[in-house]
């Protein structure tokens, strides 16, 4: 899509809405996550919507609804303003703040993770407003500033407010399309469990001559134990960890045998010279429905130029598992721990911190709402949805099911190339555009449906 038709208007909000580093993992950009939900909120205010904005332990909520009318479905529109870290940021071609536009895509750290994907439903919104004066659905707008760090605050809230936040179903785009033009309808999403493990030895680091041989090195400790997580057929190699995990529907697998070649696909994304996991799976199980276990930072000893001959005192593992339906996070942390335990070396101390996590999400996609949200996509892009899981998680989703009861529709418009998390994370202007026809497609289809 060429920029210039989209309106300036929409593209300038949506650069401005880029430029707060509303990091929030790290406690240096707390006043510009604020800043960035205040951004939000005045937005929301402008288009006519009633809008709180609720202080939290960490980052804000902030929650817009239209006037409700009985006999509409009200329908609940969840995403997040929070972004992921940017480094390295020596690999970025432009600054991640400082959003630019080429050819027709938008370069900016959230771009697509997820603030054009929520943006392009806002402003989907604002334009039915403008145009039509209601929406035909009640809706209710609810945006968090913590997605990325697990979403500790929006848990709690969604207990602790359950009847204002009671609606008939969810609906997010902040999940991707398996390719460019390709409506895509996710139905399940992975789980995820993080731990953190430190391992220390001696009370200093030491002379590798003097004491080598002698002591155990923490971080040849951490190496093996982070080796020891597979086995050689690339399966988890803790206990009990596959016990609750279940095969495969057969309509899955016809589906996905329809899909674009997944393990072509896999090469290409990510460059690598050869694919990697499970035996008798291929990408799209290894990365949709099956667990795994990932080591996210490995750290200890001499990272400087040349060679330093030391014992480190300490070093540290970051693992995180992703995880499919049926799973429990804290079983599985429990499993884990029992397995780092069992292979840890006498010669060194270890403390092992569970970090957060989230259980996997699996709904029907033929259900009515389902239905209706593919035909939204099938209007939207003019072409047949296809239906997919995906490996990454949105914790949250299991919650709404959990605390609200409902099922939460996920319309990702994010493309492989997006770099979600990556350096040159970019959304290009044709899905910013097709988002905002979404929005419009989806809740007339949704209003179809009526309310349950
Ligand atoms: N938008 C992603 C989740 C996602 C990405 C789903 C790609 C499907 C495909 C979300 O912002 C995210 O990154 N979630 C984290 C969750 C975690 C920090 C609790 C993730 O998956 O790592
Ligand atoms: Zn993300």
């Amino acid at each position: 899509m060429k920029t210039e038709e989209l309106d300036p208007k929409d593209l300038e909000t949506f650069l401005e809405f880029l430029s707060f580093p509303s990091v929030s993992t790290d406690g240096e950009f707390e006043k510009d996550v604020d800043a960035c939900a205040d951004w939000l909120v005045n937005r929301l205010q402008a288009m006519g919507l009633e809008v709180e904005k609720h202080a939290t332990r960490g980052h804000p909520i902030v929650v817009a609804r239209n006037p409700h009318k009985k006999g509409r479905p009200t329908v609940m529109l969840y995403g997040h303003y929070d972004v992921q870290p940017v480094d390295p940021l020596e690999l970025w071609k432009t600054p991640p703040f400082e959003p630019s536009v080429i050819d027709g895509v938008v370069y900016a750290r959230g771009a697509t993770d997820n603030k054009g994907q929520l943006l392009a439903h806002l402003l989907g919104i604002e334009k039915t407003l403008a145009e039509e004066g209601e929406l035909p659905v009640n809706a209710i707008l609810l945006f968090e500033g913590e997605e990325e760090i697990g979403s500790p605050n929006l848990d709690p809230f969604l207990a602790a407010h359950a009847s204002e936040l009671a609606c008939d179903v969810v609906a997010v785009s902040d999940t991707g399309m398996v390719g460019r033009g390709i409506p895509t309808f996710t139905y399940g999403l992975r789980g995820i469990a993080c731990l953190e493990v430190s391992v220390s030895g001696p009370k200093v680091d030491l002379h590798s001559g003097i004491y080598g041989g002698a002591v155990a090195n923490p971080a040849t400790v951490v190496a093996e134990l982070a080796a020891g997580l597979h086995d050689a057929g690339g399966r988890v190699a803790v206990d009990g960890f596959y016990d609750a995990v279940q095969d495969l529907a057969g309509w899955e697998r016809e589906q996905w045998a329809g899909l674009p070649d997944g393990d072509a696909a896999t090469l290409k994304e990510t460059g690598v010279p050869a694919l990697f996991g499970e035996e008798g799976c291929n990408s799209y199980e290894r990365r949709w429905a099956r667990p795994t276990a990932e080591l996210n930072g490995i750290g200890g000893g001499y990272q400087g130029e040349g060679s330093k001959t030391v014992i480190p005192r300490e070093a540290m593992l970051k693992l995180s598992f992703r995880l499919v339906p049926d799973q429990d996070p804290e079983s599985i942390l429990e499993l884990v721990s029992r397995h780092l335990k069992k292979y840890c070396p006498e010669g060194v101390r270890m403390v092992i911190a569970p970090g957060h996590h989230g259980k996997a999400y699996l709904t029907d996609p033929f259900s009515a709402y389902g239905k209706a949200a593919q035909q939204a996509l099938r209007e939207t892009f003019s072409a047949e949805p296809v239906m997919i899981r995906e490996g990454g998680s949105i914790p949250i989703v299991q919650s709404f099911k959990d605390t609200l009861g409902v099922d939460t529709l996920l319309l990702g418009l994010g493309l492989p190339d997006c770099m979600a998390h990556a350096p040159n994370e970019n959304f290009p202007l044709e899905n910013f555009e097709a988002g905002m026809r979404l929005n419009r497609h989806l809740f007339r289809a949704l209003a179809g449906v009526g309310a349950e």
